[in-house]
Parts: C-alpha cells; sequence; structure tokens
C-alpha cells in the first residue's frame, strides 16, 4: 500500500459525495441537467457523484491541460469540449481541486459563452488560500490546506489517481 499522511479516507470521502449527490438531486430536480466531469482530474469524483444523483440527467467531459510553465498566465488546452447545443441546459461542472482557480475559470468563461440556461460548478477540494482568480464555487467537498495531495483522482506525475482517499503527497510515496 501507498503511504503518506492520509487526510480523507474512502469513508469520509464517499459520505461527502452522498451529501453533495442529495443537494444536487434536490436543486435540479425538474430541470435538465448536463454534468461535466473535468478529466482527468475529476474522474472518480465525477463516477461516484453522478452515481447518487436520482434525477434525471445527461453527462459529459470536458479534457483539459494546463500548462506547467505558465501555472500563472492560465494558458489551458481543451482536447475534448462538451458536444452540442447547451443553450436550454443546466450546467454543472465537476471538478477535482480549485488551486489557483485559473484552470476553472477559463472553463467557465468558456461555458457561459455558450450560454446554457445555467452554470454551477461542484469541486471535490478546494484549496481556498492559493486562490488567484475568484470562482464561484456552488458545492464543495473540503477545504484543504495549501499542501499538494494526490489519490481519488487527484496525481503527481500521472501517478496515485487510483488511490480510493485522498494523501498529502510526500516525496518517499514515489
Ligand atoms: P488551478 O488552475 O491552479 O486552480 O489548478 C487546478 C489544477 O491543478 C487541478 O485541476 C489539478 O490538476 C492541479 N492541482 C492543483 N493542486 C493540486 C494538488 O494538490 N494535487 C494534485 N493536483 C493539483
Ligand atoms: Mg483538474
Amino acid at each position: 500500500m501507498i503511504t503518506g499522511r492520509p487526510l480523507f479516507s474512502e469513508e469520509q470521502i464517499q459520505a461527502k459525495v452522498k451529501q453533495l449527490a442529495s443537494r444536487i438531486s434536490e436543486d435540479y430536480n425538474g430541470k435538465d441537467l448536463l454534468a461535466v466531469g473535468i478529466l482527468k482530474g475529476a474522474f472518480m469524483f465525477f463516477s461516484d457523484i453522478v452515481r447518487h444523483v436520482d434525477i434525471p440527467m445527461t453527462l459529459d467531459f470536458i479534457i483539459a491541460s494546463s500548462y506547467v510553465k505558465t501555472e500563472t498566465s492560465g494558458e489551458i488546452k481543451i482536447h475534448y469540449d462538451v458536444k452540442g447545443d447547451i443553450s436550454d441546459r443546466h450546467v454543472l461542472l465537476i471538478e477535482d481541486i480549485v488551486d489557483t482557480g485559473v484552470t476553472l475559470n477559463q472553463i467557465r468563461e468558456r461555458i457561459l459563452s455558450r450560454t446554457p440556461k445555467s452554470l454551477k460548478i461542484c469541486s471535490f477540494l478546494d484549496k481556498k488560500e492559493r486562490r488567484l482568480t475568484d470562482v464561484p464555487l456552488d458545492y464543495v467537498g473540503f477545504v484543504i490546506p495549501n499542501e499538494f495531495v494526490v489519490g481519488y483522482g487527484l496525481d503527481y506525475d500521472n501517478k496515485f489517481r487510483n488511490l480510493p482517499y485522498i494523501s498529502v503527497f510526500k516525496k518517499k510515496m514515489y
């Protein structure tokens, strides 16, 4: 087993997912919901959330990557984008973590330019103190301190995404 300092256990995560999913189910009851997972990071959170949302919905994805060297300039590359007309859809973006906010802010602007009926954001983790760009978050799993975390979809060098829990990354894990 890979160790590091565990921050949130599988049980804690699953309890939080159920709470968030039930709020989402209530808030979107009777609305045409389009849940959009931001890959790769959100794959596990997204699949856990959507299987606990008990209203009809459709799913899509955005595959985005940020250029490591221009972290604060906010240049992102979109490899796959939400398909079709979204002007009659209530879009819910589902993200793994908001750090500086630069990535999510750009994705948010792109979606808004396509004039959805509404746009809300659900992020599993919120590293609040690192924020450079304000992004409105409607559903948040956990607010975390400024530490690099891995697991539950989050990676270091594309590894550790498969862990069912969140760990504070330590170089010795690598
Ligand atoms: P932002 O644009 O600075 O908000 O960056 C957000 C992206 O950086 C996330 O979607 C993650 O891919 C990555 N990221 C930020 N903090 C962490 C972390 O602690 N662990 C793993 N990835 C992180
Ligand atoms: Mg991400």
